[in-house]
């Protein structure tokens, strides 16, 4: 095996590895001394990359590493061809039309095949199954964003697809904007750049639900929000500074899209549609479900859609809905007797709900605690779930039934400790041993401390360091959206918030592998299940960085083809935005060789830890043509 150590300080125990030993003929070897030979001649007294002269080290040696490089490139490909693989090629970009479009959400496409009454909109991956391979384009006028948090109130307009009106139209209190500059939007801020009452509200609804202001929202069991159909994302990021976890969900959109100018604001955000299916989470998975405006008809198709809110929330949560089409009847809190109630109030007294409180047009229900509620005998109440039908929550129908009562993680959000997820009793509800878990997180504060060293563009240079130079730091705001391809416990997560790093972490937990998904939520942190067959549900260019380890392992047992993958992950990583890979060696060298395809700078990287574990270390290139 070549190793070259890159005697730099921040590769002190990390070294690149130029490749493995060639499983391969005698012949190819042959072939391979025969360029390193000629290269080495013909680079003698060429002087192309010399113009800087590095003391460090002899020009010969960097010469030298670059020539072995590039001879391991020609092995690769070399070896491509004679295993009679086509010839592995760059891939070209796609058309101007599908810049800002999210595969498995193509309407058009979705009413050809059939699809009606509203189930165009919703997510038919069947449909678009036969995807182009080609590279998404950035639009025209798109620039890097500006970096965390001036990003959060500030983006580029080029960036975003929307139209000139929806700039005027600023309906409620969390969807306001305006054009600041020409190509420049500016948000809702703390600092009261713009106005517009989403301090008011949050304190509004603290006081509904008996707190004194929207600082007590922790100490009360609520962590984690999920904010449907969110704006532009202000409430979310009133919250997150709250140090709460508001994830938006919204439906896809053409223009003006509420995901995509969340996500460019570096806001925790996924495309979701309440249609027909239920939402990638399981049961029992949020303290705290918000609608303001969010354009859903609660009352309609016989409360499904309150039955699946009822399935996303924790026990004791809250549901708060902001609505001027929800008109009290008289005094709804007194309309025990004889009264009409709307349809909604009707439902969630079926559901176990009280409400709590009702001010100007937000109403806010408290689910119940107590799981007995549903079996007590009510006449009209809705059924309970039959044991294993909610198990898989994958976009799976709708259920007229309710969910998570017999499960052990049925414990009221107001007796959590409050703070973090810490002790060894909430660990052991997920059927995971505490000592694993605190082991895992230990494992992942050091990784970090490694990967973090390895984000810079000098990785890929043959001077990583130059004389004199300070030792490059990144800069600690260079990540904000990170995406967990392969979850596992959240440790990477955690590893983040511990080390004080500027980012949010989207966990994806690949179906088919142990769902650990209530321990990721229940740590307060944003999850979500998916099938990595499949396109995320995210628009192009919203992630700063994507994690996958063990994820390749995982897939080829799938079945689904790792190109298509890779071509998904080029989609939805901004440019200049990073990749690294956590497998073994022989998946690792597949991966790399696929980067080249899709023109990423890679680098494998050796953990010395004596074991067939590698990484690779990629950055997206800002592909202008
Ligand atoms: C959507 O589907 C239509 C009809 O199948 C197709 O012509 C079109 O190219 C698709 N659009 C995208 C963006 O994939
Ligand atoms: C929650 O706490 C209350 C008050 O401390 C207690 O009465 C109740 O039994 C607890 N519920 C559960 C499910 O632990």
């Amino acid at each position: 095996m070549l190793k070259l150590d890159m005697r730099s300080p921040w590769f002190s125990n990390l070294s690149v590895i130029l490749g493995p030993r060639p499983p391969r003929s005698w012949l190819l070897l042959c072939l391979i001394i025969v360029l390193v030979v000629i290269a080495l001649l013909g680079s003698s007294s060429s002087s192309a990359f010399d113009a800087v002269t590095y003391a460090a080290r002899p020009d010969f040696y960097t010469n030298y590493r670059r020539i072995r490089e590039q001879a391991r490139n020609d092995y690769l490909e070399l070896r491509s061809l004679f295993s009679g693989a086509t010839h592995p090629r760059e891939f070209s970009l796609c058309g101007r039309e599908i810049e800002n479009s999210v595969p498995c959400y193509n309407v058009s496409g979705n009413l050809l095949a059939g699809w009606k009454d509203g189930e165009e909109f919703d997510r038919h991956c069947e449909v678009s199954r036969e995807q182009q391979r080609c590279l998404v384009r950035p639009p025209k006028d798109y620039k890097i964003p500006m970096r965390w948090p001036a990003g959060k109130d500030v983006i580029w307009s080029g960036n975003v697809k929307i139209s000139k009106d929806q700039f005027l139209s600023s309906g409620s209190v969390t969807k306001r904007l305006m054009l600041l500059e020409e190509n420049q939007i500016a948000f809702y801020s703390e600092d009261g750049l713009i106005y517009d009452g989403v301090k008011d509200y949050s304190r509004q609804i603290a006081e509904m639900i008996g707190l004194g202001n929207d600082y007590e929202f922790l100490e009360a069991g609520v962590h984690t929000i999920l904010d449907i159909g969110c704006g532009f994302g202000s409430f979310g990021a009133h919250l997150l500074s709250l140090k709460l976890m508001a994830v938006c969900i919204a439906a896809y959109e053409v223009t003006g899209s509420q995901v995509q100018l969340a996500l460019e604001r570096g806001l925790p955000a996924i495309i979701g549609n309440f249609v027909s299916r239920q939402l990638p989470y399981p049961s029992l998975s949020f303290d705290m479900v918000h609608c303001a405006q969010c354009g859903i008809f609660w009352e309609k198709k016989e409360g499904m859609f309150l039955i699946e809110v009822d399935r996303l929330l924790k026990p004791g949560g809250y549901f708060v809905l902001t609505s001027p089409a929800v008109q009290p009847h008289g005094n709804s809190l007194n309309s025990k007797k004889g009264s009409i109630l709307t349809p909604i109030e009707e439902f969630t007294q079926k559901l176990c709900w009280s409400l709590l409180a009702q001010q100007d047009e937000t109403f806010i229900w408290q689910k119940t605690g107590d799981a007995q509620c549903y079996i007590s005998g009510k006449q009209s109440a809705v059924p309970l779930c039959k044991e294993g039908q909610d198990a898989q929550s994958y976009y799976q129908p709708l259920l007229p039934c309710i969910s998570g009562t017999a499960s052990k993680r049925w414990i009221p959000i107001q007796n959590k400790s409050s703070g973090s997820f810490r002790s060894a009793a909430e660990i052991e509800v997920h059927g995971v041993h505490p000592d694993d878990f605190f082991d895992d997180l230990q494992n992942w504060k050091s990784v970090l401390r490694n990967y973090w060293s390895l984000l810079t563009p000098l990785i890929f240079s043959d001077h990583p360091k130059r004389p004199g130079d300070e030792d490059p730091l990144p800069p600690y705001n260079m990540l904000r959206n990170v995406m967990d391809m392969n979850a596992h416990y959240g440790g990477l997560n955690a590893a983040f918030l511990e080390a004080k790093k500027s980012v949010w972490v989207m966990n994806v937990v690949p179906t088919g592998t142990r769902n650990t998904l209530p321990l990721i939520l229940d740590q307060g942190f944003a999850g979500v299940l998916h099938d990595w067959c499949e396109p995320f549900p995210t628009y192009p260019r919203t992630y700063d960085m994507l994690h996958a380890k063990g994820l390749f392992s995982h897939l080829t047992s799938r079945g689904c083809s790792v190109m298509n993958l890779f071509l998904e992950m080029d989609r939805i990583l901004r440019p200049e935005g990073w990749v690294i890979v956590s497998d073994e060696l022989g998946l690792i060298e597949k991966a790399r060789s696929l980067a080249t395809q899709i023109r990423w700078e890679a680098r494998v990287i050796d953990l010395q830890n004596g074991g067939d574990q590698r990484l690779l270390v990629c950055q997206k290139p800002y592909l202008r043509k």
